[in-house]
């Protein structure tokens, strides 16, 4: 490849200037690649800091709006919202997912109302209504039990689709929701309200903050190794997507994002079909931590992790550093 002592290839040309590295690039962040958490307290006019995620706050109903808002002014497409369900209000059925006035169906419909061009993508688990801090109903040992859970999932789903949401997104990981969720959806006449799978969702170690932002943290008795998936697998991660989508997911998603980007490149690889990550808590935790010790430049990390999920193949990312991202990119 070389002529007399020169290389004829040089890669660095490729490099030499902004413009061309900008012409050069093969993927691209936009906002409209972001999907932004939100999360819900009861009360008025409030504003609650969690701890364990800095910089991110519960937001009371009323105020969720304006939070919308903001970001459909940066251009991200849709939120995901998770209530802080009031305590006496958890239950070891968790039948607080159930009523149609719950904190949740609350907040879709102030969005739905106040931002109507914003997406609105909500959780299916019981784990922010639950007593004992699982996704489901569980036994007397603590097994969360399947089949069970997935009739209460159901309930959770419709009461969701009626307040508006356009978006359900099971995260509780039973076997055969997706189905039964899909044919409730669609003898509602909720035909047009999809679903986003948690397919491949591992028992991480990256979701200690989202659990204390929900309430779940010091309720929550053993692991979640039952039902969410074992880190050392990437067969059973393609299975389960193929099973969610045989069931009528409409999208999938991988969960946690940047320790399983093997698993996000594998499933958008394979099955050519909407993969979404999350970059879940931990992962923001890290990178705000790791910035605040001067480890890293905090906005470059962001945008850095976050092209990497789409260099892995995902259609978007869950983050909650989306409006600081999606602001960044526009300048
Ligand atoms: C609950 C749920 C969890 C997350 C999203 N939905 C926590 C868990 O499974 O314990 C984690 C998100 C995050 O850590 O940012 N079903």
């Amino acid at each position: 490849m070389t002529q007399g002592s020169f290389p004829a290839v040089r890669m660095r040309r490729g490099r030499s200037s902004p413009w061309m590295r900008a012409m050069l690039a093969e993927h691209r962040l936009h906002p409209s690649d972001l999907i932004w958490p939100l999360f819900i307290c009861d009360g008025r006019s409030c504003e609650e800091p969690i701890g364990a995620l800095p910089g991110v706050s519960r937001w009371s109903v009323d105020r969720l709006a304006a939070q919308a808002r903001l970001a459909a002014d940066a251009g991200i497409p849709c939120l995901a919202l998770f209530p802080n369900t009031p305590n006496e209000l958890r239950t070891d059925d968790g039948r607080e997912a159930l009523n149609p006035d719950n904190l949740m169906c609350r907040a879709i419909k102030a969005i739905k109302d106040a931002v109507p061009e914003i997406g609105v993508l909500t959780d299916v688990a019981l784990d922010p209504y639950t007593s004992h801090g699982h996704d489901g109903i569980v036994d007397a040992k603590g097994y969360v039990l399947n089949d069970e859970t997935t009739e209460v999932l159901v309930g959770q789903a419709l009461v969701q689709a009626e307040a508006g949401t356009d978006i359900v997104a099971p995260s509780d990981m039973m076997d055969g929701r997706v189905a039964a969720i899909r044919s409730a959806l669609e003898q509602g006449g909720h035909i047009n309200t999809a679903i986003m799978a948690y397919a491949a969702k591992y028992a991480s170690a990256f979701y200690g903050p989202f659990r204390e932002a929900v309430g779940s943290l010091g309720r929550l008795k053993g692991d979640k190794k039952t039902y969410q998936m074992d880190s050392a697998n990437r067969d059973e991660a393609l299975r389960e997507v193929a099973l969610d989508l045989a069931e009528g997911a409409d999208m999938v998603m991988v969960k946690p994002g940047l320790p399983y980007l093997d698993i996000v490149a594998a499933v958008a690889r394979e099955f050519r079909v909407p993969t979404f990550a999350y970059q879940v808590s931990g992962e923001y935790a890290m990178i705000e931590h790791a910035a605040a010790a001067g480890a890293g430049e905090r906005d470059a990390l962001i945008l850095e992790t976050l092209l990497a999920f789409k260099r892995a193949g995902a259609a978007g990312v869950l983050t909650y550093h989306a409006l600081d991202a999606a602001r960044l990119i526009n300048g």
